[in-house]
This record gives C-alpha cells, sequence and structure tokens, in this order.
C-alpha cells in the first residue's frame, strides 16, 4: 500500500475489541492504528453460525441436492449443479452472507468510515470456471435485493482468457485481474482491504497468494464503497447462466481460514518527561508553560538523557512529538534511539526565544510491539533542551 494511503488510513477509527469468543484488551498506550481481529470462524467447531444468513438453494430448486453449503473437514463448502436455480431463474446462487462473532452471536457491522481486511483460504477446482458472464465468488453487497453490489470477487473470461478479478461496482473501477489455471485445484491465499465511504474517500486493496508468491497486490483509492446502512460480505458461488463459452457445468468451492480484522487507532498517548527515567538532569517547574508537574533540565553536558518507556499495541510506525523549551539562540540536538538504535540523529531543538516559551518538534519512529524504550540523548557540551513531555500517535 502507498504510503500516503496508509496514512490516511491512520486516522479514523476506534472501535470495540470483541472477537471470536473473547475480548482483547485495549491497547496500552501508542496510538497506533492496529488491525483488530473480530472474526475469526472456524468451520469444524463454528460451522456456518459463524455467517448471519445461508442461502443454500433459497427458490428450493434442487431439494435432493441439499444441503449445498456444509462443513467438510475445517473447510466452507459450497456445491453448485447445473440444475440449481436461483429466485431468478436466468441465475444460481449458493452463498452465505455476513459476520456473527462469536458464532451464533451478533452481526458484525461494517460502517462507513471504517477499515476492514478480509483474508481467506480457497480453493477453486477446475470444475469452477471462469465465464463470459458473471461468477461471484465474493461479494461486499448493502443488505436488502435492491441494490448491486459494491464490490466483487469474480472469475471472469478476457478475450476467452479465465481470469479472477476485483471490482468496484459502482463505478466499474477494475482493481485486478490474474490468470486463473494457476490458481486452481490448490489452496490460494486472499487478502481484501476497504475503506467504506463516499467517493473520493473509498478504498480497496486486493492480494492473491500463490503459496509463498504474491500473484498480485493491487490498490484503488478515490472509489465509492458506500451506499446505506451497512456493508455485508458474501461468499459462495453466485452466477449467470447466460455464459456462452460452455463453462457452467457442476463444481463446488471451499473456503477456510476466514478472518476479518478492523483497523483500529488508540487515542494519542503523553509520556511526562518528570516521570521518565532521567540520567544526568533534574525535575524543575521553575519556567511557566509546562504540562504534568514539571519538566526535565537536562544537565549541560554531552550524553545526559531522558528515558521513556512507550507500549505499543502493534508492531509499525508511530509519531514522536517532543515539547521543549530552549532560552538560548543554539541549537541542543539529541540523538533519538528506539530500543537501543538510533532512530533520529542529532534531532534539532532549536532556540524557542525564552524558557518559557514551548515548541514541538516531531518525528516517525518504526516501534515494536510491546515494551521500547524511547531516549533522548544531548549530543553537545550545552546538554539537551528543557523537556516537557512526548507524545506517541
Ligand atoms: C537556565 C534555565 C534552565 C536551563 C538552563 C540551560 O539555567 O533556567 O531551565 O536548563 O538555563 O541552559 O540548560
Ligand atoms: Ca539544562
Ligand atoms: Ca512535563
Amino acid at each position: 500500500m502507498a504510503s500516503s494511503l496508509r496514512r490516511r488510513l491512520l486516522t479514523t477509527l476506534c472501535g470495540s475489541l470483541l472477537l471470536a469468543g473473547l475480548t482483547l484488551a485495549q491497547p496500552t498506550a501508542a496510538a497506533q492504528a492496529a488491525w483488530q481481529l473480530r472474526w475469526a470462524p472456524e468451520a469444524s467447531t463454528d460451522g456456518l453460525d459463524a455467517f448471519e444468513g445461508v442461502e443454500d438453494d433459497r427458490a428450493n430448486s434442487h431439494p435432493e441436492g441439499q444441503p449445498h453449503i456444509f462443513v467438510q473437514d475445517n473447510n466452507f463448502r459450497f456445491n453448485m449443479h447445473m440444475v440449481d436455480r436461483d429466485s431468478s431463474t436466468d441465475r444460481q446462487r449458493q452463498e452465505v452472507k455476513g459476520m456473527r462473532s462469536p458464532a451464533g452471536g451478533d452481526y458484525l457491522s461494517l460502517l462507513k468510515g471504517q477499515t476492514w481486511r478480509f483474508t481467506q483460504s480457497m480453493f477453486i477446482p477446475s470444475s469452477l470456471k471462469a465465464t463470459t458472464t458473471f461468477t461471484h465468488i465474493m461479494q461486499m453487497k448493502m443488505p436488502g435485493t435492491d441494490t448491486a453490489p459494491i464490490v466483487v470477487m469474480s472469475l471472469r473470461r478476457y478475450s476467452g482468457v479465465p481470469k479472477i478479478e476485483l471490482k468496484v461496482v459502482g463505478s466499474n473501477t477494475l482493481v485486478g485481474a490474474v490468470d486463473l489455471d494457476p490458481l486452481q485445484n490448490r489452496w490460494v491465499d486472499v487478502e481484501f482491504e476497504m475503506k467504506i465511504d463516499d467517493a473520493p474517500n473509498g478504498w480497496v486493496r486486493w492480494v492473491v497468494r500463490n503459496g509463498t508468491s504474491t500473484v498480485i497486490d493491487a490498490s484503488k483509492s478515490g472509489v465509492d464503497t458506500w451506499l446505506d446502512d451497512r456493508v455485508r460480505p458474501k461468499w459462495g458461488i453466485y452466477r449467470s447462466l447466460g455464459d456462452t463459452s460452455g463453462s457452467l457445468q457442476d463444481c463446488y468451492l471451499l473456503l477456510t481460514n476466514m478472518r476479518a480484522y478492523q483497523l483500529t487507532s488508540a487515542p494519542s498517548a503523553d509520556y511526562q518527561a518528570e516521570n521518565a527515567t532521567i540520567s544526568q538532569g533534574v525535575v524543575e517547574s521553575n519556567h511557566t508553560g509546562f504540562t504534568g508537574t514539571g519538566f526535565v533540565n537536562y544537565d549541560n553536558v554531552t550524553g545526559s538523557y531522558v528515558e521513556f518507556t512507550v507500549d505499543a499495541a502493534a508492531a509499525g510506525s508511530a509519531t514522536l512529538t517532543f515539547r521543549y523549551s530552549n532560552g538560548t539562540t543554539t541549537n541542543r540536538p539529541m540523538d533519538i534511539t528506539v530500543n537501543g538504535a538510533l532512530a533520529v540523529d542529532e534531532l534539532g531543538f532549536a532556540g524557542t526565544s525564552t524558557w518559557d516559551t514551548w515548541q514541538t518538534v516531531t518525528r516517525t519512529v518504526a516501534l515494536n510491539a510491546g515494551t521500547n524504550k524511547i531516549r533522548a540523548t544531548a549530543t553537545t557540551a550545552n546538554g539537551g533542551p528543557n523537556l516537557d513531555k512526548i507524545t506517541v500517535s
């Protein structure tokens, strides 16, 4: 994902952290965006209770073939027979819809402004072929029958060549298409991310992996991924009978390792310098304008430092904002290390005109999941500035 897009995704969301069966602790401190697992069904134990609804031959066109949708080993299996018909008889449908967490419990609502990631392993046998008219194997839809899907993953023939593609339907935006043949008769992994919003704020990403090789990793921003109410995924086989390539036959689809993650961000956290570990410096409060209970007056020597202990919910980048004063006209640079490694070399802390005047300097650094030691060490004989706090966001 382009880093500008990634950054844009980092700005929103807060969410409750229910996942299949247990509740995650809130992220401890750092305000990094993090993917929270919200849905993780196991076919063998959760069965079809993982889903909000099961459309197994909903027109009852082929009772002898039921169930068409069932658990096989630890997979969800969707059978499609030539005789199967949906309520509209020009098409066939065996689909599950929506997610429940825990199994049989509450529906997960996907709402405007949220960002979600879906992953799955999928087995497409050679009998499930690409067609000249639609064969959808995943849909993002607004519930109800009135509206077209928002996003579809489909098996489609391009001038006779079978492809798997991802499309944003409203704008007919093709996110990507790759050859289907090498992906059949084996387990392949699919990842789909979606920022749910009206254009131009909607955004999708589609990744297909065949073993360790990434077949496609494509994104489209500026698209419309929101209609109204909520977004509900559907999986299975939904296909038109209008295929003219002779590609329709009895077939099936297997899905497993289905997961849904929501991008969430914790609030930014302040770490007061006066509460941090101080080497060659003193806590004072004799200048105005500080936050907390004071600030650290670095000893005016090379090597004086303040070290903060910062907990991060997940590995990734975090923005550090240093609030400081420097009543001199001389820069007081400091090296910023994270867990002992130099992250910012001689970060400048320029004069702020008086010791009562506070300014901020901001840098982005990489944090590990869990505890991180962030140290700001004076690199000149003048020592550091007076340091009030850092904010991690
Ligand atoms: C002054 C000021 C201190 C500051 C020091 C310095 O003494 O009151 O807060 O730390 O200058 O130059 O470092
Ligand atoms: Ca000082
Ligand atoms: Ca302070």
